[in-house]
């Protein structure tokens, strides 16, 4: 199918997927998450330049979760290099996203950084070298985006810091090997503002065009070396999507993050990037439409990694 004009696939996929919305569960641990009405979906695409497509619901605001790790890496990556990785690895876990065990046996070094975990350890490392992760993620999204208005849930963060002793147990326990330095309770509450992000489609698929660009800004300025860029696309398709990472890429091909929002972002290096959001989640925790649309993407295009 030609692409130089993604509208008329993306009009394709949503008549393809239509069944599907609707289908999964929102997120309920989140209680502000669980009223979500699961039929959403919407779609976007941003080309390299910043010229953006979309289907359904794709300027809608949702709660971004879990995507905001992509950014939050990069930010840590760009401003403190490789020291990172000696904090965190890269592999994947196999395990829930807030899963607890494997941190005792692996001397509180998480797996990878979009387990929460791994999230708690970056989202510590932005806190020392800004004094205000969140707000530093903010303004990149604000400048990525082009929109002014992105801005946090603060009943969203609210929710969730009230429901949130699974992470504040993950923080703490990293906290007693020295994995985390600053204090637990301010670190949740950066932690929560980040993940409480509205972003529609549009402004998360181009936020994450860098990614695309190998490392270049929407500015043009880099914000990530070639090699990193490499090494955030990478984590992303072994990890972005937790123990489903197998499965996402055998059907997409592509790598993802995804977020208990029910938004997914996807990335065909030197090509485009993409957002599809859909609040309907499998039991992994990612969008079952989101998924779909994805998984159809690639098929009717052909643009993916492999
Ligand atoms: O920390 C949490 O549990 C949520 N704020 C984010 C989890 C999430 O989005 C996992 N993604 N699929």
């Amino acid at each position: 199918m030609p692409t130089s004009s993604f509208q008329p696939v993306l009009d394709r996929i949503a008549a393809d997927i239509a069944a599907s919305p609707g289908r999964g569960r929102p997120a309920d641990y989140i209680p502000a998450l669980a009223s979500a009405d699961t039929r959403r979906f919407g779609m976007a695409v941003a080309e390299l330049d910043g010229t953006v497509y979309g289907v359904g619901d794709w300027q809608h605001p949702f709660s971004t979760q879990s995507i905001t790790k992509v950014f939050t890496l990069a930010l840590v990556l760009s401003l403190d290099g490789d020291n990172l990785w000696e904090h965190v690895g890269r592999e994947p876990s196999g395990n829930p996203f807030n899963s607890l065990v494997q941190l005792e046996y692996e001397n509180g070094i998480p797996r990878n950084p979009f387990i929460n975990a791994g999230a708690l350890v970056v989202t510590d490392r932005l806190q020392t070298r800004t004094g205000d992760a969140a707000g530093a993620l903010r303004s990149f999204l604000r400048a990525e985006s082009g929109n002014p208005r992105l801005t946090f849930d603060e009943a969203v963060a609210a929710s969730e810091s009230a429901h949130g002793d699974r992470n504040a147990a993950l923080a703490h326990f990293m906290a007693s090997y020295g994995n985390i330095t600053n204090p637990v309770p301010g670190l949740l509450g950066q932690y929560f503002r980040q993940c409480s992000v509205e972003a529609s489609c549009a402004d998360l698929a181009l936020a994450a065009g860098f990614l695309a660009r190998h490392g270049i800004r929407a500015d043009g300025s880099s914000l990530l070396t070639r090699s990193q860029a490499k090494q955030v696309n990478a984590v992303m398709l072994t990890c972005g999507t937790y123990d489903a990472a197998g499965d996402f890429a055998h059907r997409v091909g592509l790598p993802g993050k995804s977020g208990v929002g029910g938004g997914i972002i996807a990335v065909v290096p030197g090509r485009c990037t993409l957002c599809v959001w859909s609040p309907g989640l499998d039991e992994r925790g990612n969008s079952v439409a989101g998924v779909a649309a994805l998984d159809r993407f690639t098929t009717l295009t052909g643009l993916s990694v492999f």
